[in-house]
Parts: structure tokens; C-alpha cells; sequence
């Protein structure tokens, strides 16, 4: 199933609150959360307390990027902010498969990302476990980056191995998604797409949304 989600990371910070409740008028299916600590990228946004105060702003479900090192420490604190899903980098330092058994213990869905440049070998015997794979198109820290087209041979192996086990795992992009990128990426396999400039940036946000649902749709 198709998912739009805009990363507020483009949003005006100074008013999330009305920002999400926007993003839920404008169709969206999902609000993209990236939390970043300045060490597992070189950028800081926002943490658990700033998620919880816009909560009870929208019901969209709460797509949480834990782009930081240490994630098993503070899946609790995104829980109790609100998370709806919690993805980390298998890159970071927790250990992948206790990370993401702790998510599902809190009752939050689990996924987990790669960067542009991590193969995909270490999540593969996870995919049972897993509701979805983030597959970076752009290197995690800033908005705005151009889409990085070698990225789509990962997710072609992981939609192929998904569908082979008969599991239900979304594969999500986050990075450069667009009307000219959005496409290649569903044809690769891609269900879930993270749009931050492109939604934020449009002058009529909820007609971006359903062009990149279109888009994607007939991919
Ligand atoms: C980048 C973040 C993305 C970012 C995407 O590290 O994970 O979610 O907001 O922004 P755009 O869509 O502008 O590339
Ligand atoms: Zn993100």
C-alpha cells in the first residue's frame, strides 16, 4: 500500500503544531519525524519532548527517523512521546536485533535504515521481524539533497526477498523524493515515500501529495 510521508524537517518549526494538523488536511498518511543527536550526523534536530508536544495536534501516525547513535537507549522516550513507528540505522551502535525487539516490546512498529552506502546483507535475516526498511537516497543529516539512483539495486533485492518469504514489509525512501524521482523508486519496489522540500515546498501541498501518490501508483 501506498504511503506519503512529509518530512517536517522542511515544515516552519516555529508553528509545528499547525504544520502537522496541515499535513493531515493535505492527505498525508504519515507525519516523517527526523530526530538527529550532531554525532550519528553531522546536524541536530529535535528530540523526544518536542514529538510529544504536537501528539495531540494530529492523528496521523508518527513515522520517528532516529537518526542518532545510541537508539535502544531512548526507544521508551519515543514510545512514550507518541511514536507510531520507530526506525534506526543499523549503522548506529545498538545492537540491531535487541533495537528492534525492544520497538515491538513498546508496541511500536519497527524499522530499519541504511545509508546510501550500507548494503543490505545485515538486515536480511531480520525481515521477518521487521514492518519496514528504510532505504536512504540521499546520505541522512539535511533536506533538500539530490535522489541517488544507485541506491534502487537495494531495494529491488529487498522487495525480490520479501515477496519470496510471502512477508508484508514496507520498503520506504527518504531522500530527493519527487515528481521525477518518486517513480523510479516505486518501479524499484519502494511503498513508502518520505518527501520533505517537495511537499513543504509546493504551493499547493495536498495536490503534491495525491501527484506523488499518482506517481507512485502508476510506477
Ligand atoms: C534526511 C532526512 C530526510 C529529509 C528529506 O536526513 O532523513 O527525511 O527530511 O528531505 P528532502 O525530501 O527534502 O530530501
Ligand atoms: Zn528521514
Amino acid at each position: 500500500m501506498i504511503k506519503i510521508s512529509p518530512s517536517v524537517l522542511a515544515s516552519d518549526f516555529s508553528q509545528l503544531g499547525s504544520e502537522a494538523e496541515r499535513m493531515e488536511k493535505c492527505g498525508a498518511d504519515y507525519l516523517h519525524l527526523d530526530v538527529m543527536d550532531g554525532r550519528f550526523v553531522p546536524n541536530i534536530t529535535f528530540g523526544a519532548p518536542v514529538i510529544k508536544s504536537i501528539r495531540n495536534r494530529t492523528s496521523l501516525v508518527f513515522d520517528v527517523h532516529l537518526m542518532i547513535d545510541e537508539p535502544l537507549k531512548y526507544i521508551e522516550d519515543f514510545k512514550k512521546a507518541g511514536a507510531d513507528i520507530i526506525t534506526f540505522h543499523v549503522e548506529s551502535s545498538s545492537p540491531a536485533e535487541e533495537t528492534v525487539d525492544k520497538i515491538r516490546e513498546c508496541g511500536c512498529k519497527a524499522g530499519i535504515s541504511v545509508k546510501p552506502k550500507t548494503g543490505v546483507e545485515e538486515i536480511l535475516p531480520l525481515l521477518e521481524k521487521l514492518d519496514m526498511v528504510l532505504v536512504m537516497t540521499v546520505e541522512p543529516g539535511f533536506g533538500g539533497q539530490s535522489f541517488m539512483p544507485e541506491t534502487m539495486e537495494k531495494i529491488k533485492t529487498l522487495r525480490s526477498e520479501i515477496e519470496r518469504r510471502g512477508l508484508s514489509v514496507d520498503i520506504q525512501v527518504d531522500g530527493g523524493i519527487n515528481e521525477k524521482t518518486v517513480e523510479i523508486a516505486a518501479a524499484a519496489g519502494a511503498n513508502v515515500f518520505v518527501a520533505g522540500s517537495a511537499v513543504f515546498g509546493a504551493a499547493d501541498p495536498a495536490k503534491e501529495i495525491e501527484k506523488l501518490r499518482n506517481l507512485a501508483a502508476k510506477a
